[in-house]
């Protein structure tokens, strides 16, 4: 398997991928307004060896109490169904962690499952005194500090952009 960052031919399979994946076309649609927009910090994908596209992320820069501090928001992340529960999903978190690190972006969010999440060093935003624009359950929202010491001091609303208002 590769991990590398989203080239122009991979629009198209990652737009099938995300269809293919969620149960509706939001996530496809939405991967393709905020690319469009240039709202697309990072768009990670990874191949098979044969070369066949079998997982996807996207990160979008949020704000957290209206100021845009170089957070940045995971959604989607999506691996196909037959390669599932072999580590991709995992595999793609940590390049992208350490890429935006590497970038210098410092905190990365995530709405999603609460018993998965934490295993790529997520924890309940709650904890840190942040919390989703969405009626969201409190555990289903969460942070990992990409560069250590960036929470500190932060803390309010946090919110996606204007893209995600339209899913
Ligand atoms: C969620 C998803 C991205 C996980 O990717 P994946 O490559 O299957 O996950 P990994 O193999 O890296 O998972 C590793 C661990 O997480 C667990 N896990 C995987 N999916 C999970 C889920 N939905 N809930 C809880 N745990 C999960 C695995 O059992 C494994 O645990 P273990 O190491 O203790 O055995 C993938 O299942 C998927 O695309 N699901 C449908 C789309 C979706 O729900 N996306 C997330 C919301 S945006």
């Amino acid at each position: 398997m590769l991990i590398r960052t989203e080239a122009p031919a991979d629009i198209l399979p990652i737009d099938s991928l995300l269809k293919t994946v969620f149960d509706t076309e939001a996530e496809a649609n939405l991967v393709m307004k905020l690319r469009e927009n240039g709202n697309r910090t990072l768009s990670l994908v990874a191949c098979s060896d044969e070369g066949e596209l079998i997982g996807h992320l996207f990160f979008s820069p949020v704000t957290v109490e209206g100021q845009d501090d170089n957070w940045q928001g995971l959604a989607p992340l999506a691996v196909k169904p037959e390669y599932q529960r072999q580590g991709i999903g995992l595999a793609l978190m940590e390049e992208a962690k350490s890429i935006l690190a590497e970038l210098g972006y410092p905190v990365a969010v995530v709405l999603g499952h609460s018993d998965y999440y934490p295993k790529a060093g997520f924890v309940k935003a709650s904890e840190h005194g942040l919390n989703c624009s969405w009626p969201v359950p409190d555990e289903a929202f969460m942070v990992v500090e990409l560069i250590p010491g960036s929470l500190a001091g932060k803390s309010g609303l946090v919110e996606y952009s204007t893209e995600f208002s339209d899913i």
